[in-house]
């Protein structure tokens, strides 16, 4: 049966050159790369070449990046060892962080370590800037800001480099969950004043359970996982070694094609927004799509009815994976944490569709007349 997937906020396929690479390391090299030994430094070498590519398109140095299980471990990392380790007695985020910061957040609240406050939202999802200044001038303490490049459901995106300069300007540390535009956008910490920042390799068609944290070489950080002195001595056990070549091989392969990548991503998404609005009646768009959003989300909002109650799940019958938000929660479009914080009407059914390059026109053509079948509109009652 045809499958189209537009899923690819959720997860990428992987890259035939990626499985390639990380098949040749399976084949050959199976030295544990803190193994003083032939087969240990072979793979010691591949493992730093690995580092070698991140910090190179990330504007790091090497000792700046490290590897870790995915963006969710990595953003606990940044927040946690904040607290702990640089008197960090504040953090500001936004309420339409992923569930690894909030959840992060409320756990640091708990502790009492550190308080908590949220920066205002407005309707397309963006943090108001404003609020966030008045925030930052507020007397209270080592303060550190963590806000997301681009929302995973709707794709509202901050702009770094304005966000990063205020934090300065403040003398507030700067976190940044990148998941989702790591590959997509140039991001350069050398140019960009960050602290942190968070990357996972599923979300740029690499393998599933490995990401890497850049932290600024001022932030001396304790380990956030005890063990051996792996990835010099931050994050102890045995280092997730295929998965780390497969990263770096498809954080190359997306910095090598970002232009065209970004360019067919965004034709065939604004393709199927126009299709949605000439077909679909009352259909809406989520968060700020054509500005400033990330060019492979479409979050829509559909009037709802009794044929939309159940639209996830007739379009997975019908071949087509879409999301209700993010992973954590799809399938189960009630509730999102992210449309509740826009204010919006709670009534209405949120998909969120997410493209990469591998979709096409054709795809969108599918899934619009698999929708039309689905949500009957009243426009084209009309015309009958
Ligand atoms: C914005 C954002 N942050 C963090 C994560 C978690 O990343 P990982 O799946 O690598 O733990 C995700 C994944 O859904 C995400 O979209």
């Amino acid at each position: 049966m045809k499958r189209v997937f537009l899923d690819n906020a959720a997860t990428t396929a992987l890259h035939p050159e990626v499985i390639d690479a990380m098949v040749e390391a399976m084949d050959g090299r199976y030295g544990n790369p803190s193994s003083i030994h032939a087969e240990g430094r072979a793979a010691r070498a591949a493992l730093e070449q690995a580092r070698k590519t991140v910090a190179r398109f990330i504007g790091a140095s090497i000792g700046e990046v490290f590897f870790t299980s995915g963006g969710t471990e990595s953003n606990n990392m940044a927040l946690k060892c904040a607290v702990r380790d640089l008197g960090v007695v504040r953090i500001i985020s936004s309420p339409t962080e992923h569930h690894c910061v909030l959840h992060s957040l409320e756990a640091i609240e708990r502790s009492g370590k550190a308080r908590i406050d949220f920066v205002n939202i407005d309707a397309k999802g963006h943090i108001v800037v404003s609020h966030l200044e008045t925030l930052l001038q507020q007397d209270a303490g080592k303060t550190l800001v963590s806000l997301m490049h681009s929302n995973n459901e709707i794709g509202s995106m901050i702009d770094l480099d304005e966000i990063a300069a205020l934090c300065q300007r403040y003398n507030a540390l700067f976190h940044t969950d990148t998941v989702q535009t790591m590959g997509f956008f140039p991001i350069n910490v050398s140019q960009t004043p960050i602290s942190f920042l968070s990357g996972s390799a599923h979300k740029f068609h690499g393998p599933k359970g490995v990401g890497f944290i850049y932290i600024n070489k001022e932030n001396i950080v304790r380990p956030f996982v005890d063990g051996g002195s792996q990835e010099r001595n931050m994050r102890g056990g045995t280092e997730n070694f295929y998965g780390i070549i497969g990263l770096a091989k498809a954080l190359q392969i997306a910095y090598d094609n970002m232009d065209n990548t970004r360019r067919q991503i965004t034709e065939v998404r604004n393709y199927f927004a126009e299709q949605l609005q000439q077909y679909i009646e009352g259909i809406l768009f989520n968060g700020d799509p054509f500005e400033r959003g990330h060019y492979k989300v479409l979050s829509a909002s559909f009037p709802a009815s009794s044929k939309s109650d159940l639209l996830l799940l007739n379009l997975d019958v019908e071949g087509i994976s879409a999301s209700g938000g993010s992973a954590c929660s799809s399938g189960a479009d009630a509730g999102s944490h992210v449309i509740a914080a826009l204010g919006g009407d709670m009534t209405r059914i949120t998909v969120r569709f997410s493209f990469s390059d591998l979709n096409t026109r054709e795809e969108v053509d599918f899934v619009i007349e698999k929708l039309r079948k689905l949500l009957p509109a009243a426009k084209e009652m009309a015309i009958v």
